[in-house]
C-alpha cells in the first residue's frame, strides 16, 4: 500500500508483473534482460517479480522453469548466488488476461503486507489480448495511482492507422499518458542511442548532414532467421507491419531529426514526430513506384537448406504474406527534401545485418584526370546496427606511385572497446521504464504518424492480393527491390 513517503514521485516500483511470463518474448528476452540487471546490482532489495500466466503452476513451478530458461546466462560459479536472489524476487498467479477474477487474484497478491504497491505491468503478449488486460486492470484498479503505476505494450501498436487509434483510445481511458510505456526495443539498442551523440556530439558531422552533401540514406534490417513459431501472428503482420511500421522507422526518424533543444522524453519526440508528419505521402497510384514486396522460396542459409515461407509450420499453403519488404520515402523540409530514404528488411536473408549507410554526394569537379569521375566513387558512411556495432568511412586516397590515381580507403571503427560488452536492448529499456525514463519509449503520435505513412502500402496490398514476387531463401531479396532506385548509380549496400 502506498503511503505518503512511498508515493512521492521518483521512488522505483516494487512489483513489475509480466503478462505472458512463459511466453517466447519474456522468456528469451525479459528473463535474461532483468538476470542481467540483477546481476549489475541494479534493482532494489523491495522489488518482486510477479508472472502472470495460464498454466495450472504455483511459485516452485515458476522458479524452476526461470532457472531452467537461465542455465546459460547464470552458467558460471560466480552467478549462481546472483541467480539465488533473483529466483527469490518471484511469485506466480495464475489467471487469465480474460477472466477479471484472476485480476482481484492479483490484487490480492500485490496489495497485503506491502510497503508500497508501485507497479509495472509488462504486456509481453498476443496484439489480440492487449484491450482485455487494460480494461480488467482498470476493473480492479490496477490502473490506480496514475502518477505510479505503469504499462508496458510492446509492438506492434495496432494493426493499421485505425485499430493503432482505438487502442489508444481504450488506453488513454484508463490510463494517462505518463503511465504508458509503448516499446520498440530498437531504440534501446546501443548503436541507435549512439546515433545521437555520433549526430550532436561530434562538429564534423552535422555540418555534412543534409541535402547538400548527401545522396541517398539506406536502412538495412536483414535477417538470416525465418518465423520460427511464430506463423500465428507474422502470417498475419508481415513484414511491412513486423518491422517497417517500427524498428526501420524508427531508424529512420534517429537519423533525420533535428537536434532537440534538450534530451528529454518529449522534446526527442516532438522532434521524431516532425520527421514523420513531414514525410511525402504515397499516393494509390504510387505505392508500386514506392514499395516492394515479396517473400522467400526455399533456399541455403550458412550450408543449410530451409524451407519455403509456405512450407513454413502452420503458414498457409497459399499464403502471400510478404516476408520483405523495401520502400523508399521522402522527407519534405529544408534539410532533406530531394534526398531519398531506401529502407528494407527481410527473413531468410544471407546473414543477419543491420546497417544504416549515407552515401555522398559525387565531387563536383574532376581534378584528377587519371582517375576519372565516373570512376571515382561517391563516399559512405556505414555505421552498424548489428551482429557487430561499427562505424566505417569510405574516403579516397591517392595511390602510392608516380602517377595521381586514386583508390578507397576504408576507416574502421568499433564503438567498443575489446573489454567491452554490448547490452541486450531490453535490458537498457527495462530499467528505464522501471527508472520512469520515456525518452526511448514511443508517444501514440510517433505511432499514429508512422503508421499514416505506411498506410497507403497497407491498403493497397491488401486488396491486391493476387501475386508476391519471390526471392530465394539466403539472397538479398528480390531483383524487383532495385526498381526503387532514383538514378542507375545507386545500388543496394549489402556489406559493410
Ligand atoms: C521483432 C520482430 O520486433 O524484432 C521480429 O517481431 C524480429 O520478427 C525482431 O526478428 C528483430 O529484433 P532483433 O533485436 O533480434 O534484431
Amino acid at each position: 500500500m502506498d503511503d505518503a513517503t512511498t508515493n512521492q514521485p521518483g521512488r522505483l516500483p516494487c512489483s513489475f508483473v509480466i503478462f505472458g511470463a512463459t511466453g517466447d518474448l519474456s522468456t528469451h528476452k525479459l528473463l535474461p534482460a532483468l538476470f542481467n540487471l540483477e546481476n549489475a546490482g541494479r534493482f532494489e532489495d523491495d522489488l518482486s517479480i510477479v508472472a502472470f500466466a495460464r498454466h495450472d503452476w504455483v511459485t516452485d513451478d515458476l522458479t524452476g522453469y526461470v532457472r531452467a530458461a537461465l542455465k546459460d546466462k547464470a552458467s558460471q560459479p560466480s552467478r549462481q548466488g546472483v541467480l539465488d536472489r533473483f529466483l527469490t524476487r518471484f511469485r506466480y498467479v495464475r489467471g487469465d488476461f480474460n477472466d477479471v477474477e484472476s485480476y482481484r487474484a492479483l490484487v490480492a497478491d500485490l496489495a497485503p503486507g506491502l510497503a508500497c504497491s508501485r507497479t509495472v505491468f509488462y504486456l509481453a503478449i498476443r496484439p489480440a489480448d492487449f484491450v482485455a488486460v487494460i480494461k480488467n486492470l482498470k476493473a480492479v484498479g490496477l490502473n490506480e495511482p496514475r502518477g505510479m503505476n505503469r504499462i508496458v505494450i510492446e509492438k506492434p501498436f495496432g494493426e493499421d492507422l485505425e485499430s493503432a487509434q482505438v487502442l489508444n483510445r481504450v488506453l488513454h481511458q484508463h490510463f494517462d499518458e505518463e503511465q504508458i510505456y509503448r516499446i520498440d526495443h530498437f531504440l534501446g539498442k546501443e548503436t541507435v542511442q549512439n546515433l545521437f551523440v555520433f549526430r550532436f556530439a561530434n562538429t564534423l558531422i552535422e555540418p555534412l548532414w543534409n541535402r547538400n552533401f548527401i545522396d541517398h540514406v539506406q536502412i538495412t534490417v536483414a535477417e538470416s532467421g525465418g518465423i520460427e513459431k511464430r506463423a500465428g501472428y507474422y502470417d498475419h503482420a508481415g513484414a511491412l507491419r513486423d518491422m517497417l511500421q517500427n524498428h526501420l522507422m524508427q531508424l529512420l526518424t534517429v537519423v533525420a531529426m533535428e537536434p532537440p533543444p534538450a534530451l528529454e522524453a518529449d522534446a526527442l519526440r516532438d522532434e521524431k514526430v516532425k520527421v514523420l508528419r513531414s514525410i511525402r505521402p504515397i499516393a494509390k497510384r504510387a505505392v508500386h513506384a514506392h514499395a516492394v514486396r515479396a517473400q522467400y522460396t526455399h533456399g541455403n542459409i550458412d550450408g543449410s537448406t530451409v524451407v519455403s515461407y509456405q512450407q513454413e509450420e502452420n503458414v498457409e499453403p497459399d499464403s502471400i504474406t510478404e516476408t520483405f519488404v523495401a520502400a523508399k520515402f521522402y522527407i519534405d523540409n529544408w534539410r532533406w527534401r530531394g534526398v531519398p530514404f531506401y529502407l528494407r528488411t527481410g527473413k531468410r536473408m544471407p546473414k543477419q545485418h543491420s546497417m544504416i549507410a549515407i552515401r555522398f554526394r559525387h565531387p563536383p569537379q574532376q581534378l584528377f584526370r587519371e582517375t576519372p569521375l565516373e570512376s571515382i566513387t561517391p563516399n559512405w558512411m556505414l555505421l552498424s546496427i548489428q551482429p557487430e556495432e561499427s562505424m566505417r568511412m569510405e574516403i579516397h586516397v591517392k595511390q602510392p606511385g608516380l602517377n595521381m590515381n586514386t583508390r578507397v580507403m576504408q576507416m574502421n571503427a568499433s564503438f567498443l572497446r575489446t573489454d567491452e560488452q554490448i547490452l541486450d536492448a531490453y535490458e537498457t529499456l527495462l530499467l528505464d521504464v522501471i527508472e520512469g525514463d520515456r525518452s526511448l519509449f514511443i508517444r501514440f503520435d510517433e505511432a499514429e504518424w508512422a503508421w499514416r505513412v505506411i498506410d497507403p502500402i497497407l491498403k493497397f496490398w491488401t486488396v491486391d492480393r493476387e501475386y508476391i514476387p519471390t526471392y530465394s531463401a539466403g539472397s538479398w531479396g528480390p531483383a524487383e527491390a532495385n526498381r526503387l532506385f532514383d538514378s542507375d548509380d545507386q545500388v543496394w549496400r549489402n556489406e559493410l
